[in-house]
């Protein structure tokens, strides 16, 4: 127990209060908007402190406290899916003396007698790090997906989940197996550790905030309202419990068997588990997994530990929180002590700098770590950091590390404290800080970090896709000078690439080849290649198809860009502050002027249709061979109406791969069906 319980009562009423405010705050940063400000460990510290204060005065305990809660209310922003049985969350055991007190208390309430002789069967899993969701399967039929919420109703995200690639839309027995008339599903989302860096990275490179790790980038990702955008975020699953309901089909009578039975139906399990007889070998998965769990593709912070008989479980019970029969064993956080040797800073696209500390180097989850963000500098000023300082630094394998907290009594008399830059650190031009911002911006729209920043994301992928332009290269056309501002790359000559470091004749001409190919990329990549706060790719697209190119966009009304559906008040502003700044007008104009063109031609914006589907509405609804976005530009193109909900009005209803209600509803009222082939028939005008 801590110093800080041996308090009088009157303390504890103050501690009580003060922890149980900050425990929601922090609640609802991390459930309801993906942010957490605090580290899991002292997030958990401070619910210990809770737990033991309200052990130790019971008369304080009160049903509202966050102790008696699972998860948080769900958003009023879904529809509310009350769980069939609760979906509860998990005890931790802190280490092996945790795992001990665990088997001794299930001996004791199974009446068995303690020792050697009675060993209890465990299943050992990995415990993934994402977000809880449970899946009904009717009839083999994926129907319906909720998140966890509060623990007895969570949010409807089945039209997201839908998009996750491991989740089946339809069961596939192996051989042996049969599906049951419905079954409950329960699984983690997750976000690939892969996908998390690539997606970070296109959100720095859009302006936009980044998530702290694939938890959160998950959770962020499943509540999305607009399911393309989850469909984007490549998430994945692994499925680890399962309720059978069916006539004839029992519930399986162990947890290996029931991993056996969702293996079995066709979903996604996690492979890396085992069975442990006893809890010495519990503790042995456990010890063995520390170190390889580094070399996975997900997070994982410790291992959940099951009984296998279920029929224990019952005998077993929950509590308020969490069930008896099984619990999460925490690995020690992926923290460890370094000191702070200097402070660089770090200079994006739009001119934020970035404090970063360059670390005396030390091993930490599988890696060796130099430097960790210090995000900003009220960050800074937060942590109480110094050049000289030992911090804790925080890293998941493969992901950023990051300073978590200053150690203040192993600080030096020599530290020196972190001033915000006068100028810029790198061209030494002018910093602002925008009012209601945190970050710090150089001004000086042709400081060499911005221009090498700019041109990046210029040439990447998604935007002007200019194949052969990588950081090395760009790193030295904005060195020698060539390149100043994005459009001097239509200015390159084979000559010039030549005299660059380690480029050959062959290399200097498929470069300019890249470049000159770049002139005629759609609108929607060139007004994605700009760069500009909050447009990213599927931004770019709605704006394009909207306008039909960038002149049109630069002369929208802010009123105009705000009534486009999916843009909303804060894009629109982004748009027209970008496009009303003299720096970024000049650019497009010497764009323009280097043969890049600012709107479509008529022959690009597709082919002009015969309007023959004036007035007709559609319904799409199941998967067809083509993009459903596709599909709707089709009708729009011939005049016709694509609507989301079928109605007496409805004229016809599309019919996928797996349709959803919307099929049913179509016959119930008359409606004419249309499958993949008629449907392309009406578009080719043959009906
Ligand atoms: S079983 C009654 N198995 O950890 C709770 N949970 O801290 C049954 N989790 O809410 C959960 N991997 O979101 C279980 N193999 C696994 C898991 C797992 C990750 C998550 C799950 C749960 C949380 C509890």
């Amino acid at each position: 127990m801590t110093d800080q319980l041996v308090l009088d009562r009157e303390k504890a009423v103050e501690r009580t209060e003060e922890l149980r405010r900050e425990i929601e705050h922090h609640r609802f940063l991390y459930y309801v908007l993906d942010r957490p400000e605090l580290s899991d460990t002292d997030f958990d510290r401070m619910y210990r402190e809770l737990q033991e204060l309200e052990q130790l005065y019971p008369d304080l305990m009160t049903p509202t406290s966050p102790t008696q809660k699972v998860g948080y209310q769900p958003s009023t922003d879904f529809k509310q899916i009350k769980h069939r049985v609760p979906l509860l969350s998990l005890a931790n055991a802190m280490g092996n003396d945790d795992l001990d007190r665990w088997n001794e208390r299930l001996l004791r309430q199974l009446d068995l007698p303690p020792g050697e002789s009675a060993q209890i069967e465990f299943v050992c899993e990995l415990k993934i790090d994402g977000l809880s969701i449970a899946i009904t399967y009717k009839d083999g039929k994926f129907v319906e997906g909720a998140t966890r919420g509060n623990g007895e109703t969570g949010e409807d995200v089945t039209l997201n989940l839908r998009t996750v690639a491991g989740l089946p839309r339809e069961l596939k027995p192996k051989e042996g197996f049969t599906v049951p008339k419905m079954v409950e599903v329960r699984g983690e989302v997750y976000m690939p550790i892969s996908n998390f860096n690539q997606l970070n990275s296109s959100l720095e490179e859009d302006g936009d905030q980044t998530f702290a790790n694939p938890r959160n980038a998950a959770a962020g990702s499943l509540r999305q309202k607009d399911p393309r955008v989850t469909a984007k975020r490549k998430l994945a699953l692994w499925t680890y419990g399962i309720y059978v309901t069916d006539p004839v089909l029992k519930d399986p009578d162990t947890h290996q068997a029931a991993m056996e039975l969702l293996e079995g139906l066709g979903l996604p399990v996690n492979a890396n588990r085992a069975a442990a007889q006893g809890i010495d070998e519990v503790k042995q998965f456990c010890a063995d997994w520390d170190e390889k769990r580094h070399g996975l593709d997900y997070q994982t912070d410790g291992v959940v530990i099951k009984v296998n008989n279920r029929k224990l479980w019952d005998q077993l019970g929950t509590t308020a929180h969490s069930p008896r029969w099984a619990v999460a064993f925490k690995y020690p956080p992926d923290e460890v002590e370094t000191v702070v040797e200097d402070v660089e800073f770090d200079v994006g696209r739009i001119g934020t700098v970035t404090p970063v500390a360059c670390l005396r180097p030390v091993k930490l989850a599988g890696s060796t770590v130099r430097r960790a963000t210090l995000h900003n500098f009220d960050q800074v000023r937060r942590l109480d950091v110094r050049v000289g300082d030992t911090v804790v630094i925080r890293k998941a394998a493969e992901i950023i590390p990051e300073v978590l907290r200053v150690i203040h009594e192993k600080r030096p008399a020599s530290s020196i404290p972190i001033h915000e830059p006068e100028g810029c650190p790198i061209c030494s031009g002018t910093l602002e800080r925008l009012a209601n911002e945190v970050a710090l911006k150089c001004t000086n729209y042709s400081c060499p970090a911005r221009v090498k920043r700019r041109l990046s994301h210029w040439v990447s992928r998604d935007a002007m896709d200019i194949d052969g332009l990588g950081e090395v290269i760009v790193k030295q056309l904005v060195e020698t000078g060539f390149v100043t501002d994005t459009s001097d790359l239509y200015m390159l000559t084979e000559e010039k690439l030549m005299s660059l470091e380690r480029m050959g004749k062959k290399s200097a001409e498929k470069l300019i080849n890249a470049i000159n190919a770049s002139r005629t990329r759609p609108q929607a990549c060139l007004i994605h290649a700009l760069g500009i706060r909050h447009v990213g790719s599927r931004m770019s697209e709605i704006l394009a198809e909207h306008f039909g190119g960038l002149e049109a966009v630069m002369n929208a009304e802010l009123t105009a860009l705000e009534k486009i559906e999916g843009v909303g008040p804060q894009i629109a502003a982004a748009i027209v502050q970008f496009l009303s700044d003299p720096d970024n007008i000049a650019l497009i104009r010497r764009l323009e002027e280097r043969g890049i063109k600012l709107q479509a031609d008529a022959d690009e914006r597709g082919p002009q249709f015969e309007q023959t589907l004036a007035g007709k509405t559609f319904v799409i609804t199941g998967t067809l061979s083509m993009e459903r976005s596709d599909a709707e530009k089709q009708i729009k193109a011939r005049g016709g109406k694509p609507t989301s909900s079928v109605s007496k009005k409805t004229d016809y209803v599309v019919v996928g791969a797996n349709p959803g209600s919307k099929f049913q509803k179509a016959q119930e009222l008359g409606i004419t069906v249309l499958d993949e082939e008629a449907f392309r028939k009406i578009l080719a005008g043959e009906t």
